[in-house]
C-alpha cells in the first residue's frame, strides 16, 4: 500500500498539538503543554491563545523533523475546529488553512470529541484492533459523553452530564484541597497512597441516564468546611485519604451509568476515552468490570487519551476518505457533536 500522510493540528484548549499520521498509524507526534496557567488555577483564555501563537510553528517543525519529512510530502490536513477556546481554535486553524492554500492541499476540519473517541483506531496499540460499533465514555475537562460508535463517521451521544464535566468536578475539587491544576493528575497520584473507603460522600443520582456532577463538588465543600471548623488542618493531614475517597466515588459513579448502558444495549465492545481517561483507577475498573461482563475493553495509550493531534488526525483521515468537500474551516467554540 503506498504512502498516505496526514499532518493534524490540535489546539482547542492549552495543549499546542502536531502529528503526522500514515494512514492510521501515528510517525510522529509532538505536544506543547502551556505551563504558564498553573499559576492561575485554571486555563486563561487569552494567554492560552498568546502560547499557541508562539508554540505552532516550533511544534510543527519539531514533528517534521521526528518523522523526517516536510509540509509538502502531506497528503491530507485535519485541524480541530471546535469545541474549545475561541482564540486558541483560531490559531490552529488560520495557521492550517494558510498551509492548505499554499500547498493546494485539502484541509479537513474535526470535532474535537470525534477526536477523543477515534483516537482508539490509530493503529498499534491493541493486539487486535477495536471493532465498531462500539459504546465509549468520554470524560474530558469539558465534556461527559457516553457516545455510541457505529462506524468511524456514525458517531451519536446516548447520555451526557447536565452540568459540570467529571474532569471539571475533579479540578475544582483538587482545587479545594489545595492541589494545583490540572487537579485530575494530582489527585490520581496523591490517592496512590490513601484509603478510598476513608471517606463517604453522597452520589449523584443518574436521572433519565445523563450524569450530574455539581452536587459532588458541593458535597466535598460541605464535608470540609464542618471538619475544618474542628481541625484547621484536616486537609493536609487527611489529603490521601480524600484524594482516594473522592476519586472511587467520582469513577463509580461514572463506571455504573456507562455499564447500565453497555448492559441494556447488549454491547460487546466498550471504550474509554478523554484525558479522565488517564485516571489509573478508572482504567483498572473499567477493565475488570468490563471482563466481568464479558465485554472487550479498550483503554487508549496515555498520549492518546489527553488532547492530542494524532487522534484529529485520524478523525480528519476517516471523513477524507468517508466524504470529502472542500468547505472554509471557521472555529466554533460550541461545535455541536
Ligand atoms: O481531554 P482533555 O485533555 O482536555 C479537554 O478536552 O478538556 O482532559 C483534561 C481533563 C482535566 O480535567 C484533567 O484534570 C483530567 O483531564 N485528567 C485527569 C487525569 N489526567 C488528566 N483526571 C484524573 N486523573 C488523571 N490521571
Ligand atoms: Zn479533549
Amino acid at each position: 500500500m503506498s504512502d498516505f500522510l496526514t499532518l493534524a493540528i490540535e489546539s482547542s484548549c492549552d495543549e499546542t498539538s502536531a502529528a503526522i499520521l500514515n494512514h492510521q498509524s501515528v510517525v510522529a507526534l509532538v505536544t506543547a503543554t502551556q505551563s504558564v496557567h498553573e499559576q492561575y488555577g485554571g486555563v486563561v483564555p487569552e494567554l492560552a491563545s498568546r502560547a499557541h501563537q508562539s508554540n505552532i510553528i516550533p511544534v510543527v517543525d519539531a514533528v517534521l523533523k521526528e518523522a523526517q519529512l516536510t509540509l509538502p510530502e502531506m497528503d491530507l490536513l485535519c485541524v480541530t475546529e471546535g469545541p474549545g477556546l475561541m482564540g486558541s481554535l483560531h490559531v490552529g486553524v488560520s495557521f492550517m488553512k494558510a498551509v492548505a492554500m499554499s500547498l493546494k492541499k485539502p484541509l479537513v476540519g474535526v470535532n474535537h470529541m470525534h477526536g477523543h473517541v477515534l483516537a482508539h483506531c490509530i493503529e498499534g496499540q491493541y493486539a487486535e484492533p477495536i471493532e465498531f460499533p462500539f459504546l465509549c465514555l468520554t470524560v474530558s475537562g469539558g465534556h461527559t459523553q457516553i457516545v455510541w460508535a457505529k462506524s468511524p463517521t456514525e458517531l451519536s451521544v446516548l447520555a451526557q452530564t447536565k452540568d459540570d464535566a467529571a474532569g471539571e468536578a475533579i479540578d475544582k475539587a483538587a482545587k479545594l484541597l489545595g492541589l494545583s491544576y490540572p487537579g485530575g493528575p494530582m489527585v490520581d497520584k496523591k490517592a496512590k497512597e490513601g484509603n478510598a473507603n476513608a471517606f463517604q460522600f453522597s452520589v449523584p443520582r443518574i436521572d433519565d441516564g445523563l450524569y450530574s456532577f455539581s452536587g459532588l463538588k458541593t458535597s466535598l465543600l460541605y464535608f470540609l468546611q464542618a471538619q475544618i471548623k474542628q481541625n484547621p488542618n484536616f486537609i493536609e493531614e487527611n489529603l490521601a485519604d480524600l484524594c482516594a475517597s473522592f476519586q472511587k466515588v467520582t469513577m463509580d459513579y461514572l463506571l455504573k451509568n456507562f455499564f447500565n448502558w453497555a448492559k441494556k444495549m447488549e454491547v460487546k465492545n466498550v471504550a474509554i476515552a478523554g484525558g479522565v481517561s488517564a485516571n489509573s483507577y478508572l482504567r483498572d475498573s473499567f477493565i475488570s468490570k468490563g471482563k466481568q461482563l464479558n465485554m472487550r475493553t479498550f483503554v487508549p495509550r496515555f498520549d492518546y487519551c489527553t488532547d492530542n493531534a494524532a487522534m484529529i488526525g485520524i478523525s480528519g483521515y476517516h471523513q477524507f476518505h468517508h466524504h470529502y468537500e472542500a468547505r472554509n474551516i471557521v472555529p466554533q467554540p460550541r461545535m455541536e457533536f
